[in-house]
């Protein structure tokens, strides 16, 4: 059960640990053990079948009671009518949950999201340990205690901040990720290279092959060095009233872009790679940063097998790729402050800084330089 990485979140009276290691899912008896030996998981119909037999199988080991809440998967049942039903399932289990409880989130962003926003409601907040299954949900999602649910009038428009007691990351479960999934991780990780650690992006171009075939040793390593990335911002920003929105590096033009083609059409990792290379372009065009700089994010990209252009993607509709749709969109998230749209820039590699007056021209031309 080797550990490679633990790495603290530093939060005033809430600090926690992040461990990350291969085939550590089976070390999870302490959990039980630290919490008068009730857990509940919450986990999705798609990893429920690969890991929650062996997650329980562990927590009962330690001579703890552990009952498992599993949901349809899918970034669609990340809604109200969830919530509802896991927390009726979990507020009906006999004998009852109480506060010493452990809610245990298996799965990627979706179970964590919804299942933290069960524990930080659930008798009026549970303790809750998430154990990530995707790349995005290791790098990103699982730190930092963002947790919530999908509105009709928009997505994660309801939530609160909610830190876990602790999260667990196993890169051996990522050799079941199906590609696209790796890439949304992967575009996560380039972010965090531009935004704090430019050595990073070496690290990955070194070892393309081995991330890319879920090499868990490189793996393990690529999360330890993007979870202190991730730590260190949420550490110095909990609520997201500084640096931590640095971490919106290449969503603003790729949220966008990923609303205006439609649900499923591309991956979130797509939408980001195509946000960050308009974001370069932007800096580009603001004389910020030089083009070499953006040339070599472009090239990992394409390396990663993300694409950099409208052309590498097939079946975008017209609506993604229309510079005043895409703007018309980028008014209406909910990080426009004041009609103002907030741009996170390269200014030198591994530094970024925020801007509010990107004009409409430099918005229009980015995502025109896309194709
Ligand atoms: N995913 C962005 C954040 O955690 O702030």
């Amino acid at each position: 059960m080797p550990i490679t990485h633990e790495i603290s979140v530093d939060l005033p009276g809430r600090s926690y640990k992040v461990t990350v290691g291969i085939d550590i899912l089976t070390g999870l008896g302490r959990i039980a053990a630290a919490s008068d030996g009730r857990v509940v998981v919450i986990t999705d119909s798609n990893v429920r079948p690969l890991y929650a037999d062996a997650v329980q199988a562990s927590l009962s080991d330690a001579s703890g009671r552990s009952d498992v809440i599993e949901f349809p998967a899918g970034e669609e049942h990340k809604n109200l009518a969830t919530y509802e039903d896991v927390m009726d399932r979990i507020l009906s289990l006999e004998p009852p949950i109480d506060r010493r409880s452990v809610v245990v989130t298996l799965g990627g962003g979706v179970v964590g999201d919804l299942g933290g926003f069960v524990a930080a409601t659930a008798l009026r907040g549970l303790p809750f340990v998430n154990l990530p299954t995707t790349l995005l949900a290791d790098v990103d999602a699982a730190v930092g205690g963002k947790t919530g649910l999908n509105a009709q009038a928009g997505k994660n428009l309801i939530g609160a901040f909610y830190q876990p007691e602790a999260v667990i990351i196993d890169a051996a479960v990522l050799k079941t990720l199906p590609a696209d999934e790796l890439g949304n991780g992967l575009a996560e990780c380039v972010k965090h290279g531009v935004i704090r650690d430019w050595a990073l992006l070496d690290f990955i171009e070194d070892n393309i092959e081995k991330i890319t075939s879920c090499q868990p040793d490189t793996l393990a390593e690529l999360i330890g060095r993007n979870v202190a990335i991730k730590a260190s911002v949420v550490s110095a920003d909990e609520r997201e009233s500084g640096e931590r929105a640095h971490l919106n590096f290449g969503h603003t033009i790729g949220h966008a872009i990923e609303t205006a083609a439609g649900y499923g059409v591309l991956s979130h990792g797509q939408a980001v790679a195509l946000g960050m290379v308009a974001a370069f372009d932007i800096a580009e065009s603001r004389s910020l940063i030089d083009s070499s700089v953006a040339g070599r994010v472009r090239k990992i990209l394409t390396e990663l097998s993300l694409p950099v252009n409208f052309d590498d993607l097939s079946n975008l509709p017209a609506e993604a790729r229309n510079p005043n749709r895409l703007r018309e969109i980028m008014a209406h998230d909910k990080k426009t402050l004041g009609g103002v749209v907030r741009f996170v820039l390269p200014v030198s590699p591994g530094v970024v800084a925020i801007f509010d007056d990107v004009t409409d021209e430099q918005i229009k031309a980015a995502v025109a330089a896309l194709g």
